[in-house]
C-alpha cells in the first residue's frame, strides 16, 4: 500500500476537533506514551514532537526541557496546537512547523536530543515507514532518546475477535489493507517487526510497552465515571503492566523507547 499524505491531511482536517478532544481527555493510548516521556525527558533536552497533533504532549514536554519543535502535516491540527500553546503561555518555548515525517529536510542532521513520534503516524506512512524512521534518526543527536508508538497487528486481531468479527481478524492476519478507527489506512506492526526495524537502523531498544493494557483504547467514558481513587488504581495497573513481556502487542498500540547509537 502506498502512502498518501493528501488523504491523511484531509482526514485530520475533518477530525481536528475530535483529535484535540482525545489528546486533552487522555485515554491510555495517550497516557502510556506520556508515562514514558516523563520517565526519560531531561531539562537539557531539545525535543522534536513529530506528528505532534494539537500540542498537548508538546506542552507537557516544554515544562521539562529546553525547547520543543512540533511538526504535523494538517494545517487545522496546527491551528489548534498554536491556540493550545498560546493559552499556556508557551509560544516562546514551542515552535510549530508544518511538515511530513517522511521528509524532515527543514531540519539539519543531529539537531534533537529527544524525539517523540507517538499516535499512529508511523503506521499511516505505510510503505515509507522505514524512510520516516530514517528521517527521525537523521535529525537525532547520537545518544538521543526516541519514543515511537505504532498500531499493533496482534492488538487489532484481538480487538476484532472480541467483537465477533472473525473474518476481519483473519484479513488482518493475512496483511490485507487495513483502515483504522479514524478512517485512515494503516500498517500494523508486530512487536518484533518494529524492534528489528529500529535495530537495523542503528537503535538500541530500551523498553517496549503495550497501550493500553486493560482499559479501552479510545473510550474514556468508563474511566471518567470512576472516582479519583479508582482512576489512580487503574493508572497503577496500566503503568505497572504495560511493559510486561507476556502482554506486549495485545493493546491497539505498541510503544518503543529506543536510543540512537
Ligand atoms: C493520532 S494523532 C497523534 C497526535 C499526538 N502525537 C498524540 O499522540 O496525541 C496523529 C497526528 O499525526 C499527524 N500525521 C499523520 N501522518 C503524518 C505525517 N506523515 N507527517 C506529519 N504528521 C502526520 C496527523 O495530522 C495527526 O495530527
Amino acid at each position: 500500500m502506498q502512502y498518501d499524505p493528501f488523504a491523511i491531511r484531509e482526514r485530520y482536517e475533518q477530525i481536528a476537533d475530535l483529535e484535540d478532544k482525545a489528546e486533552k481527555e487522555g485515554s491510555f493510548r495517550v497516557l502510556i506514551p506520556r508515562y514514558f516521556i516523563k520517565k526519560y525527558i531531561t531539562r537539557d533536552d531539545i525535543v522534536l514532537d513529530a506528528a505532534g497533533g494539537t500540542g498537548i504532549n508538546a506542552i507537557i514536554m516544554a515544562l521539562s526541557c529546553k525547547s520543543v519543535t512540533l511538526v504535523d502535516l494538517a494545517p487545522g491540527i496546527l491551528d489548534r496546537a498554536r491556540t493550545n500553546i498560546a493559552l499556556k503561555g508557551l509560544t516562546d518555548k514551542i515552535r510549530v512547523v508544518e511538515g511530513d515525517i517522511t521528509d524532515l529536510a527543514a531540519f539539519c542532521d543531529a539537531t534533537f536530543s529527544f524525539i517523540v513520534c507517538v499516535g499512529a503516524a508511523l503506521s499511516y506512512v505505510l510503505d515509507l515507514r522505514e524512510r520516516a524512521i530514517q528521517e527521525l534518526l537523521r535529525v537525532a543527536k547520537i545518544g538521543a532518546t526516541i519514543i515511537v508508538q505504532i498500531q499493533s497487528k496482534c492488538g487489532m486481531i484481538a480487538s476484532k475477535i472480541r467483537k465477533g468479527l472473525i473474518k476481519e481478524a483473519f484479513e488482518i492476519h493475512k496483511n490485507k489493507p487495513f483502515t483504522d478507527g479514524m478512517g485512515v489506512r494503516s500498517h500494523l506492526y508486530t512487536v518484533g517487526e518494529i524492534a528489528n526495524l529500529l535495530r537495523k537502523l542503528g537503535c538500541q531498544i530500551l523498553e517496549t510497552a503495550t497501550s493500553p493494557v486493560f482499559a479501552h483504547t479510545t473510550d474514556n467514558s468508563n474511566i471518567y465515571r470512576k472516582n479519583d481513587e479508582e482512576l489512580k488504581l487503574l493508572e497503577t495497573l496500566e503503568y505497572g503492566y504495560c511493559a510486561k513481556q507476556e502482554l506486549l502487542g495485545q493493546g491497539h498500540h505498541i510503544v518503543v523507547v529506543a536510543r540512537e547509537m
